[in-house]
């Protein structure tokens, strides 16, 4: 085994940000680097990796010997986190579960866009970190966006102080409509059952007044739920403050046979949120938005409070895996 020392690259399109760089990118040129030999590194460097992931948003990891979900598990498991498995997770993807630490991103169809969101803030129970790995780049298309939820909240309070005041101060609540079984035709196609780890509608129900949610029962036996007001603006232990939410995603994106997306989210008191706000902040969003054009091998560390993710539509065969860890929940009093 030899130490490898992998350095920070600029790359096209890269962002600065203050002192910033997003994403920040380190490529491994160690032609002779061994999966042993990044798994070394990873471990040793696991603390300054995680502090730039924080500090500028996400990390990609370029060049290293990574040759599928194994070698990737075996990255992040080098990190030391505690794992948040899929299982667990309130997610609404239908994802294929690869090791016990890493999954399929979305198995949506290749056409769907999934809109700009930090992973699972739509729920009480949400990652600190999200990490993705390419195993085989899109013949067209297919980036994962990634935006910085930051500066974001900085252009929408100069831009619209009455809408990110209205978010900070009444929060969201999200609805939306879960299956019966799973609907891999649908970005949002987690069965209930799945969703809620419930094999029974007691069961079900049981589960969603331990976290807080309505709920009703749907004559098709989908389940129509409402989560409890969460947050949509998180202030960070630095002070940051970031548009930690899912509305962008929620108000476009949030659309198949079950969900209407103009129902699907209101504030946290029950008034209605301003859709053109909304459109403001997905363009707002777009100008933000550094596409990670992947490669096979490719691994994205991403802090999910200081980054948003997405994805684009793509042509040919697309897989990029994901990785969750350290579990974190987030509850919201209104001030009423
Ligand atoms: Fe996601």
């Amino acid at each position: 085994m030899s130490e490898i020392s992998p350095v920070s690259v600029a790359i096209e399109n890269q962002q600065q940000h203050g002192k910033t760089v997003f994403p920040y990118a380190l490529f491994c040129q160690d032609s002779e680097a061994s999966l042993a030999d990044a798994v070394s590194w990873t471990n040793r460097q696991k603390t300054d990796l995680l502090n730039i992931a924080n500090e500028h948003g996400a990390v990609l990891l370029r060049d290293f010997p990574i040759a599928g979900a194994s070698d990737f598990d075996a990255i992040v498991s080098a990190l030391e986190l505690d794992n948040f498995p899929y299982k667990k997770s309130l997610s609404n993807a239908v994802r294929i579960n690869r090791t016990d630490r890493v999954f399929s991103a979305n198995e949506a169809p290749s056409e769907v866009r999934i809109f700009f969101h930090h992973e699972m803030a739509q729920t009480p129970l949400y990652p600190r970190w999200i990490f993705f790995s390419c195993e085989i780049a899109a013949h067209q298309g297919g980036a994962t966006p990634l935006c910085r939820s930051d500066v974001l909240y900085e252009r929408i309070k100069e831009t619209d102080p009455q809408f990110a005041d209205a978010c900070e101060g009444r929060g969201l609540r999200y609805t939306n409509v879960m299956p019966d079984d799973d609907d891999a035709n649908s970005g949002m196609g987690r069965s209930w059952r799945s969703t809620l780890g419930a094999d029974s509608r007691d069961a079900a129900e049981h589960r969603l007044a331990e976290l807080g949610y309505s709920w009703q029962w749907q004559t098709n036996g989908c389940l129509k739920s409402t989560s409890p007001p969460l947050p949509a603006v998180m202030e960070l232990p630095d002070g940051r403050k970031v548009f930690f939410n899912q509305l962008i995603a929620a108000f476009s994106g949030w659309k198949d046979n079950r969900n209407d997306p103009s129902k699907s989210i209101q504030h946290g008191d029950g008034t209605p949120v301003d859709p053109e706000a909304v459109l403001a902040a997905t363009e707002m969003a777009e100008e933000l938005a550094f596409d990670l054009q992947w490669q096979a091998g490719d691994i994205a560390l991403i802090d999910n409070t200081i980054a948003m993710h997405a994805r684009r539509p793509f042509q040919g065969k697309r897989k990029v895996v994901a990785s969750l860890a350290e579990m974190q929940t987030q509850t919201f009093a209104l001030n009423c």
